[in-house]
């Protein structure tokens, strides 16, 4: 069946971080065509309506077509738990992260929240995500299994901890290595699913496990790795005294085959221009997750410095991150670099949502942008979903001065509409 959308239209031609918002198409009157779970087509709608007289048509109106969010980093496990008050990055995670963490031995409660947590994604308009799951192999069979039902495109992995961790929530460097590769293994590649090897940070790691995942990752390099990376200053010293040789924190990452080209370092707010040179040489991603970095107090993301130089990602981070949608999250990003002097373009701010983050995940020739051959994962999106919204954009003077309203007050009522793989779910 071919089915045909008509709406406005939003794509892009090249990535406006560096060529500006220029690299942006938007299409008044627009269609996307879609069949067997890709789009076949993008254009002017009364032109594609005609050349497509079979299809199946669904009109939205005035609302926005869009390729479907892709968060680059959270934490499916803390859905329960997002919006805990008044702590900081190491008393959050023992107050109220690793509490909700450990419930993940039973897998009733890891299929339960699997599903909540998709649910919300989706709602939200997020088509793809690449989340830790937890140290418990149930946690991830849960997650690629709710995916799957779904037809979605996620990434994930088991977060490994053999250290600084309490009893429940800890591995070995051995069992980290042995259920990672049966859970690759089992997972990866198979219908739209990537396994992501996934140490959660070194200060949880004991220098024999970070060996023996970077063991696993040289013997799968396709695989992405992921990891945090200089979030909070008091996080840093504490690097610093349990790895007293490494010369930085990424170089906790990189002495034990930790740094490369699929490698992805969330957070890395406070970096030393060796980290920044470093990384960059590599080709690594980072991730941005600025509320986050707002709500746990750890600091402003140097965009304007990063994105240029290395690929930049934008994702929630829930539960650290205070939102499951990523309109809310490119408000933040604004407002993080509004804060350090450089705004951002609303073109750049959904740019980072979907093809950005796209290809932090190496995932940019598949999902992200609306073009031809590419898989059909679209949201739709009123741009006038509140009655705040909607008198503001009434005497918006241009697409984009209508568009920013909505990514800085909307919120899961402005997705009018969701489609995985040219299926229709919401
Ligand atoms: N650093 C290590 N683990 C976590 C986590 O779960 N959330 C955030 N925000 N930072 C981390
Ligand atoms: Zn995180």
């Amino acid at each position: 069946m071919t089915e045909i959308l008509l709406g406005q239209v939003i794509s892009f031609a090249g990535d406006p971080m560096t060529e500006g918002p220029g690299a942006a198409r938007h299409i008044t009157r627009g269609a996307v065509v879609v069949a067997h779970g890709r789009i076949v087509a993008l254009g002017d709608a009364e032109t594609l309506r005609a050349a497509h007289p079979e299809a199946r048509v669904h009109d939205y109106g005035s609302a926005l077509i869009s390729a479907g969010f892709i968060d680059a980093h959270v934490h499916y496990p803390q859905t329960a738990i997002i919006a805990s008050w008044g702590k900081r990055l190491i008393d959050w995670l023992n107050a109220y992260t690793f509490p909700e963490e450990m419930r993940f031995d039973d897998p009733v409660h890891a299929g339960e929240i699997a599903a909540r947590y998709f649910d919300l994604a989706l709602d939200h308009g997020t088509t793809t995500m690449c989340s830790y799951c937890t140290v418990h192999p149930e946690s991830v069979d849960a997650y690629f299994s709710a995916a799957q039902v779904r037809g979605m495109r996620a990434l994930g992995g088991k977060t490994c901890m053999d250290r600084n961790a309490p009893e429940g929530l800890r591995d070995s460097a051995q069992s980290a290595y042995d259920d990672s590769k049966r859970l690759l293994e089992r997972w990866h590649q198979i219908d739209r699913l990537s396994y992501v090897i996934t140490p959660r940070f070194s200060p949880t790691s004991t220098p024999e496990q970070l060996d023996a995942l970077g063991a696993l990752w040289a013997e799968h390099p396709a695989c992405l790795m992921q990891t945090h990376l200089s979030e909070q200053v008091d996080e840093i010293a504490w690097v610093k005294s349990l790895f007293p040789a490494a010369r930085d924190y990424l170089d906790t990452y990189e002495a034990f085959g930790l740094l490369g080209e699929n490698g992805l370092y969330g957070h890395a707010i406070h970096l030393e221009p060796r980290e920044v040179d470093r990384l960059t040489e590599v080709g690594a991603a980072l991730v941005h997750c600025p509320t986050s970095n707002t709500f746990i107090g750890s600091g402003l993301f140097d965009m304007h410095g990063l994105a240029g130089r290395l690929r930049v990602g934008l994702a929630t981070d829930t539960g650290g991150g205070s939102s499951f949608s990523m309109l809310r999250t490119m408000a933040a990003a604004y407002e993080v670099a509004q804060l350090r002097h450089h705004p951002l373009h609303p073109a750049q701010l959904w740019w980072l949502a979907t093809g950005a983050s796209a290809q932090a995940l190496k995932i940019g020739d598949k999902v992200g942008n609306i073009a031809p051959g590419m898989e059909a994962d679209l949201v739709v999106i009123d741009l006038a979903s509140t009655p705040a919204i909607a008198q503001r954009v009434a005497h918006a003077g241009s697409f984009w001065e209508a568009l920013f309203p909505t990514i800085m007050m909307g919120d899961d009522r402005a997705v009018a509409g969701v489609w995985v793989g040219g299926r229709k779910l919401r």
